[in-house]
């Protein structure tokens, strides 16, 4: 026995234990060997600004999945925590405070407030720990903070640049053969359904979709109505029903900047008695599974996919770079793509 003890030490010696700290959760197997296939357990903390939401359930369910397709294929154990920040910056800096005083490995927070940012920063820095930002971008300035201190490196922001989205929504509209111009008077009437104003993606959209169209086409808009909608299907519908009766053939084209509102919105263009492609046009960003299906039955002109497995893997990528101590790059970012009936078949 004293013979075998001694051959797993040097072994150990040889193998060289894992370069990581313990952890809370790393505690050895009582009694007996360590067994030769133990992994080493990771704690990962998420928190998302509300489960209720079509895009970020995508989203944090393959968070989930790539971790555990993580564990399930390497020598480590990741335990992932996703808590629902309930759209309550209180309630998620409960849920921060919390991770770190159990001490998990590294935070993953879709913030409920952008202009949070600076307090969870400081909060991880503190208890230095990694702290990985997605979908809602701090501001430059925050993202700035702690440059040429030793916490460089070890917060970042994963995302997709929203201007990017916008811009491609004028195109998908400018591109149409009446470049969505209906009664081709040279003017787009339009209605834009706004997210959540606070958050940079609603900004730019709403900002570079004209933008773009106006430069793409050539053509003069006439913004008709622009009402936040809050990323929310019903309030999307409602928009929009609001907007048709109010203003009616006017409306040439809704731009929504996510697809819930766009599915809304979709519900009360049909209920109008209108019918996209023909006398108006349809279009969202995300290419939820829902908004793909109605391209491809005619109920949406186009949308822009929002690549929520690109962002989630980098992500994750970022968080398991950041527990091995290595320094993440400031900001990572991900590809929007145009979607249209034509392309539609390869995003299902
Ligand atoms: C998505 C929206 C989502 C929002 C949440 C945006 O990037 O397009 O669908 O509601 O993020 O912050």
């Amino acid at each position: 026995m004293k013979k075998l003890i001694a051959l797993l030490i040097a072994a150990m010696v040889l193998v060289g234990c894992s370069s990581k700290p313990a952890t809370p959760s790393e505690t050895p197997a009582e009694g007996g060997d360590a067994p030769a296939t133990a992994q080493e357990e990771v704690n990962v903390g998420v928190s998302i600004y509300k489960f209720d939401d079509n895009f970020m359930t995508l989203y944090r369910n393959e968070i989930q999945s790539y971790f555990d397709e993580l564990s399930a294929s390497g020598d480590v154990k990741y335990n992932v925590t996703i808590q629902d920040g309930k759209n309550d910056q209180a309630e998620q800096t409960n849920q921060i405070d919390n991770f770190i005083a159990q001490d998990y490995d590294v935070l993953i927070i879709n913030l409920v407030q952008s202009t949070s940012a600076q307090t969870v920063i400081d909060k991880c820095k503190e208890a230095n720990k990694p702290c990985i930002f997605i979908n809602r971008e701090p501001s430059e300035d925050d993202m700035k903070l702690y440059d040429g201190t030793d916490y460089q490196g070890m917060y970042t922001y994963v995302g997709a640049d929203a201007r990017q989205s916008g811009r491609f929504q004028g195109e998908i509209i400018a591109d149409l053969e009446n470049k969505g111009d209906v009664n081709g008077d040279g003017t787009l009437g339009y209605v834009m359904v706004v997210g959540d104003p606070e958050n940079v993606d609603a900004k730019y959209r709403t900002q570079f979709s004209i933008e773009q169209y106006e430069e793409s086409s050539g053509l003069k808009v006439e913004k008709l109505d622009e009402q936040r909608g809050d990323w929310d299907q019903a309030k999307g519908q409602e928009i929009v029903a609001n907007a048709l009766t109010k203003y009616g053939d006017k409306v040439e084209v809704v731009f929504c900047n996510n697809d819930g509102m766009a599915l809304g919105a979709a519900q009360a263009i049909e209920a109008a008695g209108r019918k996209v492609g023909e006398d108006i046009y349809l279009v969202g960003v995300d290419a939820l599974p829902e908004a793909i299906e109605l391209l491809t039955t005619g109920g949406m002109t186009g949308t822009v996919l929002n690549d929520h497995i690109g962002q989630s893997h980098t992500a994750v990528d970022a968080a398991v770079k950041a527990t091995k101590g290595e320094k993440l790059d400031p900001y990572y970012w991900v590809d929007y793509v145009k979607v249209t009936p034509e392309n539609a078949a390869d995003y299902k």
